[in-house]
């Protein structure tokens, strides 16, 4: 599956905005994560951006998410591989994450959602004076941004990764991406 295939047919089933924003940003975070482990940026980066394809085809129906998902990504063209790091992203399946490509996309997931949050309550709103620090100190309060499930986020430490840098890499993946992201 190319980029473009993926992009196409998120298309044709995502409406929604921030959606699509959230899974541009697990795309650059995945990305980013692939050259940290000398991975496939391309595959990585794709099983990113299409991990929430079916979040509205599914109606948000934690029982359903991900598991279309991944057929749709076999449709697609996705490796195996691609497709059960999609399936087992959502936990509500209980599925075992396996390989580092299932644990990476795991803990990126809710890692950009504390970003964008982190962001938006910048008087700017915006990503670029955004320092990891800040999203750290971020990560430490209990009441904020707490749809971004902390104890995914921390098994970055699964991966290989302490949360400063995994924080800091995900940060910048994202600021690479800040105009596509409306921030
Ligand atoms: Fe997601």
């Amino acid at each position: 599956m190319t980029r473009e295939e993926a992009i196409n047919s998120i298309k044709a089933n995502v409406e929604n905005e921030n959606l699509l924003k959230h899974m541009l940003a697990t795309e650059a975070i995945m990305q980013a994560l692939a050259r940290r482990f000398g991975k496939d940026g391309e595959e990585w980066g794709i099983t990113g951006l299409i991990h929430d394809i079916d979040m509205e085809l599914t109606g948000g129906d934690m029982a359903e998410h991900s598991k279309l998902g991944a057929d749709l990504a076999r449709e697609l063209g996705a490796s195996e591989e691609m497709a059960h790091a999609i399936l087992c992203h959502n936990e509500a399946h209980g599925i075992p994450l396996e390989t580092k490509l299932d644990k990476t996309l795991a803990c990126a997931d809710p890692l950009t959602g504390l970003i964008v949050a982190a962001a938006l309550v910048r008087p700017d709103k915006k990503l670029a004076g955004l320092e990891a620090k800040s999203v750290k100190k971020r990560f430490k309060e209990k009441g904020f941004a707490t749809g971004a499930d902390r104890q995914q986020i921390s098994m970055c430490s699964e991966i290989g990764l302490e949360l400063d840098e995994f924080i800091k890499l995900g940060l910048e993946a994202m600021k690479g991406i800040a105009d596509d992201l409306g921030l």
